[in-house]
């Protein structure tokens, strides 16, 4: 490439409402594959992501959780970037829509569309989805519920403003049909087109007075911006619009692909041009609108419980196992499903037998045949062509798909060259090349080529698995950049004593049941945690209290027991019409006199116990007032026998 193009791919700024599962986390590294993917072809590449973190739902949960929002979302977000980190996602700006400069540009951009009429105020009558903080138009209802949750909507009116996206009807119309590039899959283009466009765009509320966690609007403080104008933006403030730098977004905009899920994709490709429409900028190159990740076989989600925890998954098995699935199980566009067993069996099939394998085999050959040294003799033979035909062609195949995001056949172009490498070890056999002296130069060509094969592979999956990438490339003692998009359509490049170390294992295999079993344990949901009360003693259930039998008894008869100096020894009546003994620690404190004729609380169903020879049957509820002092609960005027509850 001559001077350097950019490239500007942006994710879908996350509600930081909730901990991340692995649907966001296939959509961030998608994004992130592609990003590394245009750096490693030489683009100057911006990649975007970060949190939408303002609306009704972020304040309720915030109160909820006794905090400010701005607490709440610090917090959250801050678990947001540690999974990017874990996830090599490598973002190059991460936006807050709470940050300052977000804000300042959000308040000019809404001014000027208000300046400009495009903006009016009015008053909104609608239905009101609370948890997706969308409203919806009666038709657009499915069953009366949130076409997006299915959840119950609530009829809302209120002042607002409004943006005229029905002025941008026809671009907008225009723009799909004319333009198919810039909404795929084409699916979605027909589903927009079809179910939101001709049947009318109407103008969109885009302030809300009845929650103060947003944006506010400069020129009328009852109003902050409704999420949309407010996270939409993002992509054009993150670069510096709107504030006295704008030179990132001069040199990035319009973004070259903006990656959204597909319940998303009707207000990127409706409402965000029409908002660029009407500030006369430059509309988006390229909306790609991926599917979502179900859990076997049902959508991921919290109130279901069966959201799957990214960062377990790769401490468990390494961020690339999850990259892996996550790149090459699902088409593109499709809906994909999430389990444990099909992960395993990734990990296995593909990671520790085919690419683990490989690698394992080449180190221990080279080093026991040439001392860890490739060797200068080298004689070509049978298997060579056609193991170098498949090895410099991988690079176009991959490209090819890359260019519709088709990663897992990206993916299956590089594993065609693995399974081939290894089977190049099974026709020429070095084991036994390695007998005859004869062969060495034979040996020697043999091992260059699977290195020569594997310095293709590591080069390009580097997008793809970047830390596996890395581990490979640092066990060839060689110039790095053999290591690049550059040289991987070119053979032959590793010279003569280039020193292969030896590593561990790479993706060591699992054992399938016993995974499935660990995964079960680690995935189970944590019960709920316990609230304890400091200084009362743990809690029970109202069934735990049910089992106590409290009944008012009335003292008839009370004597000292001989043996002890703390004991009584107590008749009562307790209203079963046979009399009730107990013995009571309470002598330091009442004389029997001052007890006789009394009421109190007994328990009156605890097993019997024997104390000082007296069988006693139950116990009587006093208090500990202080170390030195103990008083019974009396409860005179009650009837015998009454239950207490
Ligand atoms: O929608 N499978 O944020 P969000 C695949 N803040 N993708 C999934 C998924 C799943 N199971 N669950 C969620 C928002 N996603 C807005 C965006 S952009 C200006 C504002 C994807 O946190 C979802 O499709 O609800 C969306 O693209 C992204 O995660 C963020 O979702
Ligand atoms: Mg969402």
């Amino acid at each position: 490439m001559m001077s350097k193009e950019k490239f500007y791919i942006t994710t879908p700024i996350y509600y930081p409402s909730d901990k991340l599962h692995i649907g966001h986390a296939y959509c961030s590294v998608m994004a992130d594959t592609v990003a590394r993917y245009k750096r490693m072809q030489g683009y100057d590449v911006m990649f975007l992501t970060g949190t939408d973190e303002h609306g009704q739902k972020i304040e309720e949960i915030a109160k909820k959780n006794g905090v400010t929002p701005k607490e709440y979302v610090d917090k959250v977000v801050a678990g947001i970037k540690d999974l990017w980190t874990l996830m090599n996602v490598s973002y190059d700006r991460f936006i807050r829509t709470t940050d300052d400069y977000h804000v300042k540009a959000v308040q000019k951009i809404f001014r000027a569309l208000y300046e400009k009429g495009d903006i009016y105020k009015g008053e909104y009558k609608g239905m009101y989805c609370t948890p997706c903080e969308s409203f919806w138009t009666e038709t657009q209802l499915v069953d009366g519920k949130c076409p997006d949750c299915g959840r119950e909507v609530k009829a809302a009116s209120e002042e607002a403003y409004f943006f005229r996206l029905s002025k941008y009807q026809d671009k907008i119309l225009n723009l799909l049909e004319e333009h198919p590039e810039f909404l795929e899959p084409a699916s979605r283009r027909n589903e927009m087109i079809n179910n939101f466009i001709r049947p009318g765009l109407e103008d969109l509320c885009v302030s809300r007075t009845s929650f103060k966690w947003g944006v506010p609007v400069d020129f009328d403080d009852n109003h902050v911006v409704y999420v949309w104008v407010d996270a939409l933006s993002n992509y054009i403030t993150a670069l510096g619009y709107g504030s006295d730098d704008t030179s990132l977004y001069e040199k990035y905009w319009p973004a070259d692909i903006h990656l959204v899920g597909k319940e998303i994709v009707r207000f990127h490709t409706i409402i965000w041009p029409a908002m660029l429409m009407a500030l006369d900028l430059p509309l988006p190159k390229k909306v790609l609108g991926h599917g979502w990740l179900n859990f076997n076989g049902d959508k991921m989600s919290k109130s279901k419980g069966n959201v799957v925890d990214p960062s377990i998954l790769c401490s468990r098995y390494g961020v690339d196992a999850i990259r892996y699935f996550l790149l090459r199980d699902i088409p593109f566009g499709s809906d994909g499903n999430f389990t444990n067993e099909a992960l395993i069996n990734r990990i296995n099939s593909d990671l520790a037998n085919d690419l683990g394998n490989l690698v394992s085999r080449t180190e221990a050959m080279v080093g026991k045949y040439f001392g860890g040294i490739l060797p200068e003799d080298r004689e070509a033979g049978d298997f060579d062509e056609d193991l170098i035909a498949t090895a410099v062609a991988v690079r176009e195949n991959v490209e090819k798909q890359m260019e519709t995001l088709q990663f897992p056949n990206a993916l299956s172009e590089i594993w065609k060259l693995i399974s081939r490498t290894n089977k190049y070890i099974d026709e020429t056999m070095p084991w036994a090349l390695a007998k005859d002296e004869s062969k060495k130069a034979r040996l020697g060509a043999v091992m260059h080529n699977l290195c020569e094969s594997i310095r293709i592979i590591a080069s390009l999956i580097a997008p793809f698995l970047p830390a596996t990438a890395q581990t490979i490339q640092e066990r060839f003692v060689c110039d790095k950049s053999l290591f690049s998009y550059d040289n991987a359509a070119s053979w032959g490049l590793l010279p003569a004593g280039t020193k292969i170390k030896k590593g561990g294992i790479i993706f060591p295999r699992l054992d399938l049941a016993k995974e499935l079993e660990e995964l079960e344990k680690l995935t189970k949901e944590p019960e709920p945690e316990k609230k304890e009360i400091p200084g009362i003693a743990e809690m029970i259930s109202i069934d735990d209290f049910g089992k106590v039998d409290l009944r008012v008894a009335e003292i008839k008869d009370c004597f000292p027991v001989k043996k002890s100096k703390k004991l009584l020894q107590i008749t009562l009546d307790d209203g079963t019409g046979t009399p009730r003994t107990v013995a009571s620690g309470i002598a330091p404190w009442y004389k029997p006199d001052d007890l006789i004729g009394h009421k109190v609380i007994v328990v009156a169903n605890l097993k019997p116990a024997k104390l000082c020879g007296v069988e006693s049957c139950g116990m009587i509820l006093a208090a500990d007032c202080d170390e030195n002092d103990v008083k019974v609960v009396f409860v005179d005027g009650m009837p015998n026998g009454a239950k207490i509850r």
